[in-house]
């Protein structure tokens, strides 16, 4: 009697924006079409499906990911955060409050990606990491001043087919200033570390 062929089905626990959810899927499915086919969850947008536009662009560990490039077996047991998962409660966060703020959006089909990759970008800038436009790299250097070059330049993996670039980075510059405020306040307070480890 022939053996029957190994199945390609799995089922996976994926915990996104703090929820678990498990489910059966086809090993070639992507964390893209998961979140979207399988669980409803189209805040997340498909524009080129293969990693060259960043409209899906999520949160892996707190990490930027396009979720079109991610199979979705491959990302249990990691913490994912989808555009559903920014906001606390009723209480935007405050790079979807500048996104709204200053118009940084047109059709709005990008925004998702922008928003999560821009979420990144103030925390690896807040870490200190240099980009490729980062004038002194040397770690005593500090974080280097988060110039509309720094942002465009950290921002670039978000294409915007409205080109409603000029209001992005107008909104990733705000956020990233209440963000540092934010940290400042923290710091002064004493809880900063204690934010951080959160
Ligand atoms: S849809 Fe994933 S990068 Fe374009
Ligand atoms: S706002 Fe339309 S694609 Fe960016």
């Amino acid at each position: 009697m022939a053996t029957a062929p190994p199945s390609t089905y799995s089922a996976v626990t994926l915990n996104i924006n703090g929820e678990k959810h498990t489910l059966t899927v086809d090993h070639r499915t992507t964390l893209l079409d998961a979140l979207r086919e399988r669980l409803d969850m189209t805040g997340t947008k498909k524009g080129c499906d293969q990693g060259q536009c960043g409209a899906c662009t999520v949160l892996l560990d707190k990490r930027r990911a396009v979720a079109c490039l991610q199979l979705a077996v491959a990302a249990e047991g990691r913490e994912i955060t989808t555009i559903e998962g920014v906001a606390e409660g009723d209480q935007l966060h405050a790079v979807q409050q500048a996104f709204l703020d200053l118009d940084g959006y047109q059709c709005g089909y990008c925004t998702p990606g922008q928003i999560c990759s821009a979420v990144a970008v103030i925390e690896e800038h807040a870490a200190g990491w240099p980009s490729a436009v980062t004038d002194d790299v040397r770690p005593e250097a500090g974080p280097p001043p988060l110039t509309p070059d720094e942002i465009r330049e950290r921002m670039s993996g978000n294409l915007c087919r409205c080109g409603a670039y000029v209001s992005i980075v107008q909104a990733v510059a705000r956020a990233a200033e209440a963000d540092a405020a934010a940290r400042a306040d923290r710091a002064e307070q004493g809880t900063e570390h204690e934010g951080a480890a959160a």
